[in-house]
C-alpha cells in the first residue's frame, strides 16, 4: 500500500515541476525583451547616451542628484538609476514611457515636466531602449530578477510597447 505521505510528497514534487515549467515557459515566450541589458553592444551605446543625456541630473554612476552633489533645481531631485531607488520598480514599458513623455499612467504618477525633460523628440525609440538597457545593466542581479518579475506581470503591456516602438528610425 502506498502511504498517503508518499502521495503528498509526489504531488508536491509534481506541482513544483509544473510551476517551474510554467515559469520557464513564460520566461522563454515572455515579453519581448524591451531592455537588452545583457547585450554588450546595446549597453555600450546606451552608456554613451547616458553620460551625454542623463548624467548631468541622475549622476555619472546613476547615484542620483543628491548623492552626486548636483545642485538642486526648483523641482524634485533626480532619483538614482543604479538600482537603489524607485526606477527599478517599474516594468520596462513604463520606463520607456517615463523617459519619452514623463507619463506611465498604469504604474506611476506623471513626472514633474519642469524637472525631467521629455525625450520623445531628442532621442529615437532605439536610443531610449539603448539608454534604459544600459541603466538596467548597472543594477545588482537581485534587483534585475525582481524587476523581471514585475515585467511578467505587465507582459501584455511590454508586448504592446514593442509593437508601438518605431525601431527603424535612426538618429
Ligand atoms: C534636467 C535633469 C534631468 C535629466 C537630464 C534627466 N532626468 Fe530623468 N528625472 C529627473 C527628475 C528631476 C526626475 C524626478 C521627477 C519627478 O519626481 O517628478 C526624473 C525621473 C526620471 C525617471 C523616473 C524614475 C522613477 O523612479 O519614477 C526616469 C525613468 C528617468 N528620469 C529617466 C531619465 C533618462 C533615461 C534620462 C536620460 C536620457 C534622464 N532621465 C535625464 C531629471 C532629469
Amino acid at each position: 500500500m502506498v502511504q498517503p505521505i508518499k502521495i503528498a510528497i509526489a504531488a508536491a514534487g509534481l506541482a513544483l515541476i509544473a510551476s517551474g515549467a510554467g515559469y520557464a515557459y513564460w520566461a522563454s515566450r515572455g515579453h519581448t525583451p524591451l531592455l537588452a541589458w545583457q547585450d554588450a553592444s546595446i549597453v555600450a551605446r546606451g552608456k554613451v547616451l547616458y553620460s551625454e543625456q542623463c548624467a548631468s541630473c541622475h549622476g555619472a554612476k546613476g547615484e542620483g542628484q543628491a548623492a552626486a552633489g548636483i545642485a538642486a533645481g526648483p523641482g524634485p531631485l533626480a532619483p538614482p538609476h543604479d538600482g537603489t531607488g524607485h526606477t527599478s520598480e517599474h516594468p520596462d514599458f513604463a520606463l520607456i514611457q517615463l523617459t519619452k513623455s514623463g507619463e506611465a499612467g498604469v504604474t506611476c504618477l506623471p513626472l514633474d515636466e519642469k524637472a525631467m525633460p521629455k525625450f520623445e523628440e531628442a532621442l529615437s525609440d532605439r536610443q531610449v531602449l539603448d539608454v534604459l538597457s544600459y541603466i538596467k545593466s548597472t543594477w545588482p542581479e537581485e534587483v534585475v530578477a525582481q524587476q523581471e518579475k514585475v515585467n511578467l506581470l505587465y507582459q501584455s503591456h511590454n508586448e504592446a510597447m514593442w509593437n508601438l516602438l518605431d525601431l527603424k528610425r535612426s538618429q
